[in-house]
């Protein structure tokens, strides 16, 4: 269950579950709404309770602050997702005189405080609170390639730490590690369930607008083009496979297995988020396949083994490791499937990092079926004066991209490269939107057979 509350000190739930018991629930069963009442304060309920007790009070006293200056403005913004309570980044020390004070507080103080706003929350099945940060791209002085929330601050509850190293490489969590670490989850788009580890990967709420559109649900309803069977030219959404370049915990991935298609191709460098897709596609009831790719590209698995392994409940299939290998490893799987009159041609392929997907739009261009062509959504973060320029830039770069997918291949013409809607997701900073581009390309003349 999540209560979020916005600017207007408005409670809203964001799913209708009880998160705890959803897990072993029948998954069918309509989800009621918990009742959102008298929740609206309970941050300060918490806060208030603990500036009444007599240390409280005498350090109001000693920072001249009167009690009923800081209890008219305390922060009442808060996320849950169960059983994590989440505080925004200016939780502690805007408005000021809350500010001061907390400032003030001793360690043991500090942690009393949280204690309070825990127990506030207890009915609301919380057991952690935590401060939340927006996610640094680049971290002492190197990306933050998986775009870890280094910045999360755990204020109460046990998180869980980390095993010794274990011998995995670049930081990858260890079995041990997965099992003890604390996951959260969170209920969206009609049911759709979503799990992960707080400390180590992030949920962006906003992408809820985008998962919508690809269901052919929300306020851009209809938009989404290329998952009916008019534009699949008669062919069936079940007939089809995606490729998700960025597949995180699943956030888009799950919106086209709900839709009906045959099988996601995902790609997810961080091992923390390739569990919690794990464990979503288990409660979500996907089956769900893993395969590590190594350093050098190779598997940890033949493409044989993996075809042959491979069952009809098999929707996921994520390839954990770097994209940059995905065109390779794709078309090894394709041959191999085509031979045996199994495989299902990609018509999407989704690209989802921000600031910029760039840096995979030469393997989408790959690895989009060649006969039929399809769409490459391309999510980027723009200048709001520039879209159109943008939209032209990926248009005419795709166009050349894709020109020499068919050049390699002797056919000869130029495919037909268009952008069918531009989407405005969220707002990422002023001046600057989290935008799709739905790029739709259609092959040269000479492609079909
Ligand atoms: C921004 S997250 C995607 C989440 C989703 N689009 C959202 O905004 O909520 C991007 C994901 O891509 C993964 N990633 C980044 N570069 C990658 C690469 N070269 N290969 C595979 N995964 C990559 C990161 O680990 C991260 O989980």
């Amino acid at each position: 269950m999540i209560f979020e509350m916005n600017s207007k000190a408005t409670i809203k739930p964001k799913c209708s579950n009880d998160g705890r018991s959803e897990q072993n629930s029948d998954h069918d069963r309509p989800k009621r709404p918990r009742k959102p009442a008298n929740n609206t304060h309970a941050l300060q309920v918490g806060i208030r309770d603990f500036l009444s007790i007599p240390s409280s009070q005498s350090l109001l006293r000693e920072l001249a602050i009167p009690t009923e200056t800081i209890t008219k403005s305390l922060p009442k913004r808060f996320t849950v997702y169960e059983p994590l309570l989440l505080l925004p980044a200016n939780a502690f020390n805007a408005p000021p005189e809350w500010g001061s004070f907390c400032a003030a507080l001793s360690p043991e103080q500090k942690s009393s405080l949280y204690d309070s706003i825990a127990k506030t929350f207890h009915r609301f099945d919380v057991t952690h609170v935590a401060v939340n940060a927006p996610i640094a791209l680049s971290t002492q002085g190197q990306e933050n390639r998986m775009r870890s929330p280094t910045g999360l601050i755990p204020l109460h509850g046990d998180f869980g730490s980390l095993c010794a190293p274990t011998g995995e490489e670049n930081g990858q969590p260890s079995q041990a590690d997965l099992e003890r670490a604390f996951w959260v989850q969170t209920v969206q788009n009609h049911g759709i369930k979503q799990f992960w580890a707080p400390l180590h990967t992030m949920f962006s709420r906003g992408n809820v607008k985008e998962k919508a559109r690809i269901l052919g649900e929300g306020p851009s309803q209809g938009t989404f083009v290329g998952l009916d069977e008019q534009s699949l030219e008669g062919r069936k959404s079940s007939d089809i496979a995606v490729v998700d370049m960025y597949a995180g915990i699943g956030y888009f991935v799950f919106s086209y297995l709900k839709r009906g298609v045959k099988r996601v191709w995902g790609w997810e460098l961080n091992g923390w988020s390739v569990e919690g897709l794990r464990r979503g596609c288990e409660a979500n009831r996907w089956g769900c396949r893993i395969v590590r790719v190594l350093e050098d590209g190779k598997l940890d698995t033949t493409i044989e083994h993996l075809v042959d392994s491979l069952s009809a409940q098999d929707r996921v299939v994520i390839f954990h490791g770097d994209n940059r290998f995905a065109a390779d490893i794709l078309a090894q799987i394709q041959q191999v499937m085509e031979a045996q009159k199994i495989w299902n041609p990609v018509r999407h392929v989704n690209l989802g990092l921000l600031p910029s997907s760039q840096p995979s739009w030469n393997n989408a261009c790959k690895i989009l079926d060649y006969q039929r062509g399809g769409w490459i959504h391309v999510h980027e973060n723009v200048d709001v004066r520039r879209t159109e320029q943008m939209k032209e830039g990926i248009i005419n770069q795709m166009t050349e991209l894709r020109k020499s997918v068919y050049s390699e291949c002797g056919i000869p013409g130029s495919p037909f490269v268009d952008c069918c809607h531009i989407e405005h997701v969220k707002t990422y900073a002023p001046g600057v939107m989290h935008c799709v581009f739905d790029i739709r390309v259609s092959p040269p003349q000479g492609a079909h057979t």
